[in-house]
């Protein structure tokens, strides 16, 4: 439990035993499902947690509620990291109004069965709760990351109570943000980009001064302006900066690699910022994320039963439902045979918007040679200038 203000309490559980999140990604540092307590003339409880931890959250609400009991429970997202103890809730606390909108009580019925909620209010966008001083101010966001996802503003602490917004993969508040804020933000909510850009345009109306997310600490100040200006870039798929190469392979026998990491040594030769990240071994989450960090993504790969060695595919398929765009890219090819893949893959880029292509196109046959190292070497002079 952590205090963030006098009436404002953060009651969610840690989650360290969980294996895969939503069933797909890693979280080897573990995961926290947040839920928020607001004292006042009326109690409100923001969201619960995911089922494994019913017992010990409704404990933790308990705690902080000291003998009184709640009138709200505001329900923001329904995935069930959030929403599974939302009967046990209920049923603890029936005089409690759950609080949610249309879509909210239709998936509410989907997961839990009719009348779950018998004493429910249901909100419209931009609609108001007194507690007594502090009001809340419910505000849609659509997609961010389910349909219907709404966040939650404080206006007496300013505090933007953001649902899965500003959330990040890891237990420890005390752990660095950005690359498991983004490694989340990418793989789960990057494919909306759209209707994140739209849901910081309505919440830039607020001023705000804390965000209290699902996932993940709360940020304040310099964090959280950090975090405001990522979330403004990866919204608008942006790269964080202007130079950087992701160098993404993947190699049967080392001579791919072996290109791949010539290609790093050429490039930082000349003074570029490269990740060299293998596709059959790393995370596949945080090679994606990588991705979307860098303005150039160059994919070294094998051309494999005429088509793309299968992690590579896979990788591709992953930007590219994400909505891959506005990058330069680049191919090293190793057929033994007949070398195909990077045509194909090149096809499949040339679906994304504002993609930029190499012009050198590096073909190994099976090991790198006085040729190939040529035009790695090219390829190294080629992307310093893009
Ligand atoms: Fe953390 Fe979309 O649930």
């Amino acid at each position: 439990m952590q205090k963030l203000s006098a009436d404002i309490f953060r009651v969610g559980v840690i989650d360290r035993q969980i294996d895969l999140f939503e069933g797909m990604y890693a979280v080897p540092e573990g995961v926290t499902y947040n839920s928020y307590v607001i004292k006042d003339e009326k109690t409100a409880v923001i969201d619960s947690v995911d089922g494994a931890f019913g017992c010990e959250w409704l404990k933790n609400i308990e705690t902080v509620l000291n003998g009184t009991k709640p009138d709200y429970l505001i329900v923001q997202h329904m995935e069930p990291d959030h929403s599974a103890c939302v009967a046990e809730f209920v049923k603890k606390y029936p005089d409690a109004a759950v609080i949610g909108n249309r879509n909210t009580f239709v998936m509410m019925e989907e997961f839990f069965g009719k009348d779950i909620a018998p004493n429910r209010i249901t909100v419209k966008d931009g609609e108001q709760l007194s507690l007594g001083k502090h009001t809340l101010k419910f505000v849609f966001a659509p997609m961010v990351h389910w349909p219907e996802v709404m966040v939650t503003y404080e206006t007496e602490t300013k505090t933007l109570f953001s649902a899965d917004a500003f959330g990040r993969f890891g237990a420890d508040d005390n752990a660095e943000w950005m690359d498991e804020a983004r490694r989340y933000y990418i793989g789960i909510v990057g494919k909306y980009g759209v209707q994140v850009k739209g849901a910081l345009k309505k919440i830039s109306e607020y001023e705000i001064k804390a965000v209290a997310p699902l996932h993940g600490p709360c940020l304040t100040g310099k964090a959280l302006n950090e975090a405001m200006r990522a979330y403004l870039l990866w919204s608008d798929y942006k790269p964080e900066s202007d130079r950087g190469t992701l160098i993404a392979f993947t190699s049967v026998y080392g001579h791919t690699a072996a290109a791949a990491r010539m290609l790093a040594d050429e490039l930082e030769k000349r003074g570029e910022q490269v990740k060299v990240l293998d596709l059959a071994r790393d995370d596949w989450a945080e090679c994606v994320a990588q991705a979307f960090r860098f303005p150039k993504l160059v994919l070294a790969t094998t051309t494999y039963n005429a088509d793309v060695f299968p992690a590579a595919r896979e990788f591709i398929d992953r930007l590219t439902e994400r909505n891959y765009k506005n990058r330069t890219v680049a191919f090293i090819d190793n057929g033994t045979w007949s070398p195909v893949a990077a045509k194909i893959m090149r096809a499949k880029f040339e679906k994304c918007a504002n993609i930029k292509f190499a012009e050198t196109e590096v073909i190994i046959r099976s090991a790198l040679n006085g040729q190939s190292i040529a035009k790695v070497k090219a390829l190294a002079d080629e992307l310093i200038t893009l």
